[in-house]
């Protein structure tokens, strides 16, 4: 078995699931009786281990879209969506979001505790010394056309990471393990920032070792080869705040196709370049890009209840985007800390954005519509991102890039978590098969 390298989940003592709970189910079908165990997480649900089930009885079970499935046990992120709690290895998101950094919260995610602050050191030193790309990602991404999304960029840059760095394949070898995800959480600003500024012809820069993580990213996008940057701390501590805020979120789509691909043995690269991939749809990280959108193609305040009138129109495939959340059904915590902060860097920056006035409203409109109230439909994360992004000069094309950014810390965490896992299999679901009964071939005269 695999070296363990995160440290053991908190023990029962730690435990809140009810101890009146079903220690087991019995599933009757047709006159078997099947006892399947029921699994106590330390938060949480408890959740019945189906895995005998199909040998017991010949079903499998159906659960499209996993709103009932657990895939895997895991130590890192815990969610209540119903009372709006997010902990990343315990640690309330509001704590880390008011003390942490991204880099400690990386650290976190990664190792299963925070830093001391040698340890700290150590993990930023050797995050600075991994930040460069091999020379030759450059004629990589020249290949692609100057108007090619950033997000199709990085995908294929990140997958293509694997390519450069043989010395961290090894699987089996924890050490490559670590040092292949401390080369993710380097690289991908890296990358991020050079296909940014590939698609608006400018040179790319090379990593500053003598600044943070965060003003780093931020040299590298803006600064011109002509004239230093002036940096705004402002701008630096909102983006680090969203790194935080969007570093992990337990088994969403994009780290759980992290973990699919892992699951096949495929190397880290391109386990997290298939999370990028994931993240880029409107019904995942997408929904950054897909708000600023929305909100341009609503325009002005005045529009906003014919918007809102359009989304609860159900032969009208407009959706509120930035609304909705498949586990919160209660406010995203992270949209709360967003939202303030929102309005602290537009009042400090001195933003006066028109677009900002129809988020407003709509956040209004919807909260106090029924519609909205009885799906529990609140704004999420996304909602409030895309703002600052704006505010913070970042291009619209960019808002899912930022998102990876900050989600490479969680992908690379859980990508750890599975290697080491006794349990890990290959991820291989079951399906309904809704087609033909076997029928003969006819030739092409005959049908
Ligand atoms: N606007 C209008 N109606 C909505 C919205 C919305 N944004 N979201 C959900 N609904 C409605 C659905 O039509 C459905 O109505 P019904 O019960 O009358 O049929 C009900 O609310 C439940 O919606 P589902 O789609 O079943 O909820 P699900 O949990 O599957 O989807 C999702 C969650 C994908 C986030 C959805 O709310 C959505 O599409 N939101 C907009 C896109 C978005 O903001 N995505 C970002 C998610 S957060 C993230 O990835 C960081």
């Amino acid at each position: 078995m695999r070296q363990v390298a995160c440290p053991a989940p908190p023990t029962k003592e730690h435990a809140v699931s009810d101890s009146k709970a079903l220690d087991q189910v019995t599933l009757t079908a047709g006159d078997k009786a099947v006892a399947l165990p029921v699994l106590k997480p330390t938060l949480g649900n408890d959740c019945v281990d189906i895995s005998r089930l199909t040998k017991e009885t010949g079903l499998f079970t159906y659960d499209s879209g996993f709103t009932a499935t657990a895939s895997c046990k895991s130590a890192v992120t815990y969610i209540d969506g119903d009372k709006g709690v997010l902990l990343y290895r315990g640690y309330p998101i509001e704590q880390l979001a008011e003390h942490s950094n991204f880099l400690e919260v990386a650290y976190l995610l990664m190792n299963g505790e925070l830093p001391s602050k040698e340890a700290f050191s150590a993990f930023e030193n050797e995050v600075t010394h991994h930040t460069m790309m091999h020379e030759k990602l450059k004629n990589f991404l020249q290949g692609f056309n100057y108007d090619a999304h950033p997000m199709a960029m990085l995908a294929a840059s990140v997958a293509s990471l694997s390519a450069f760095y043989h010395d961290t394949l090894d699987l089996e070898d924890p050490e490559q393990r670590r040092l292949a995800a401390i080369r993710l959480i380097a690289k991908v600003p890296t990358l991020a920032a050079a296909a940014y500024r590939y698609s608006i012809g400018w040179p790319i820069r090379y990593p500053r070792n003598n600044v943070g993580y965060v003003d780093r990213f931020l040299h590298m996008m803006f600064e011109l080869p002509s004239e230093p940057l002036e940096m705004n701390p402002v701008v630096a501590k909102a983006l680090d705040l969203l790194f935080i805020l969007h570093a992990d979120h337990e088994q969403n789509a994009s780290t759980s196709t992290v973990r699919l691909v892992g699951s096949t043995g495929a190397n880290p690269y391109a386990s997290v370049a298939a999370g990028i991939t994931a993240l880029w749809g409107p019904a995942h990280g997408g929904a950054n890009e897909a708000v600023l959108k929305m909100l341009d193609e609503i325009g002005t305040a005045d529009k906003v209840e014919t918007a809102v009138a359009r989304a609860k129109d159900k032969s009208d495939p407009f959706r509120l985007m930035g609304f909705g959340h498949r586990v919160y059904k209660n406010f995203d915590p992270r949209a709360k800390i967003i939202r303030e902060m929102t309005h602290k860097v537009l009042g400090e920056l001195g933003v006066d954005d028109p677009l900002l006035e129809v988020a407003m409203k709509l956040e209004e409109a919807a909260l106090k519509d029924e519609y909205f109230v009885e799906r529990k439909l609140y704004p999420n994360v996304d909602f409030y991102s895309g703002i600052i992004y704006k505010a913070l000069k970042i291009p619209t094309e960019m808002f899912t890039v930022m998102f990876a950014i900050g989600r490479t810390a969680g992908w690379v965490a859980h990508w750890l978590e599975q290697q080491v896992d006794p349990e890990m299999k290959i991820g291989r679901p079951r399906q309904i098969y809704t087609g033909y009964d076997v029928r003969d071939y006819k030739g092409a005269g005959d049908r």
